[in-house]
């Protein structure tokens, strides 16, 4: 296991780029409420510092968030008081049963568990698939081939007031994997500390995914978009729904609602999946 989000990476992360874990959340929670599921269980894989925890926590939801950053759940234990937090890895943890799980910021990608492979996120799914209720909601996002535009090194940087972070992300196309130098220089006293890390991602294929979350027997649909937030290229969305249960023995009215859920809460751009491969 490599060591993940160090502490001024932790605090960065957490003071700079929250934006997706909070719109998320938001999609989230139009997705729970419509679907009349307003309490129970949500697990937030990956959770990072808690903020999507937080904003569920908030609206009346149980929460257990798990990460392997001890410093993001050393910020998530703060942010969300009332959440229940684990540290470990999420190819290996086990899931309780729950109404929604959540696993945002590219958290199946990561290579920090180098035990990550198609086989192991494929047992993860198939055990998100178990935990969940019938009707209930897995959301997240992941990176595809193509996440770094261009053909060479991606340079970025941001900064807050007392923070800065530079980039440098290189995809490696052959073995569909990216790696990125991470720099950040956080403000301790009159001088700026400067940390280094790098992450290694496993880029998943769109297709690839959907196969697997509809072997499972997951409706799903993917989008661009988490409300208001638009997704960077490569960065896909993906809202997979467990079949409700059979009502009075009929399969029919699910179905209908299932059509009905899923288009109501998106908002959003979105591309339906019906079946195996076909996109509507
Ligand atoms: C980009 S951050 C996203 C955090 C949060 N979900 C958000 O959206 O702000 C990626 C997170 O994945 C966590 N992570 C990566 N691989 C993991 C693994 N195998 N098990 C648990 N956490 C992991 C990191 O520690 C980090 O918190």
């Amino acid at each position: 296991m490599r060591d993940a989000y160090g502490h001024d990476l932790a605090y960065v992360h957490d003071a700079g780029f929250g934006d997706l874990a909070r719109s998320a959340a938001t999609v989230l929670l139009r997705a729970l409420t419509e679907s009349g599921r307003d309490r129970g269980l949500v697990v937030d894989l990956c959770c990072g510092s808690g903020l999507l925890a937080r904003e569920l926590s908030s609206a009346g939801y149980e929460v257990l968030g798990i990460d392997i950053s001890g410093a993001l759940l050393a910020l998530a234990r703060e942010r969300a008081p009332d959440g229940r937090f684990r540290e470990e890895s999420i190819l290996s943890a086990e899931i309780p049963a729950c109404v929604a799980v959540a696993a945002t910021g590219e958290c199946f990608n990561y290579l920090f568990d180098e035990s990550n492979s198609r086989e192991t996120l494929h047992s993860l799914l198939r055990r998100i698939h178990t935990a969940l209720e019938p009707g209930g909601v897995l959301i997240f996002d992941a990176a595809e081939p193509g996440r770094v535009p261009g053909s060479g090194p991606h340079q970025s940087h941001a900064q807050g007031q007392d923070w800065a972070v530079l980039a440098s992300a290189e995809e490696d196309r052959a073995h569909e994997t990216l790696t990125r130098e991470i720099t950040t220089f956080r403000r301790v006293g009159d001088l700026y500390r400067c940390s280094e890390e790098t992450h290694r991602l496993r880029l998943i294929p769109t297709h690839d995914l959907l196969d697997q979350l509809q072997g499972l027997g997951f409706e799903v649909q993917t989008f661009h978009r988490y409300d208001n937030l638009q997704l960077p290229p490569g960065l896909v969305g993906f809202l997979a729904r467990k079949s409700p249960k059979t009502y009075l023995g009929s399969s029919v009215a699910p179905l209908v609602g299932t059509k009905v859920w899923i288009d109501s809460f998106l908002h959003c751009q979105t591309t339906q999946h019906s079946s195996r491969g076909q996109t509507e």
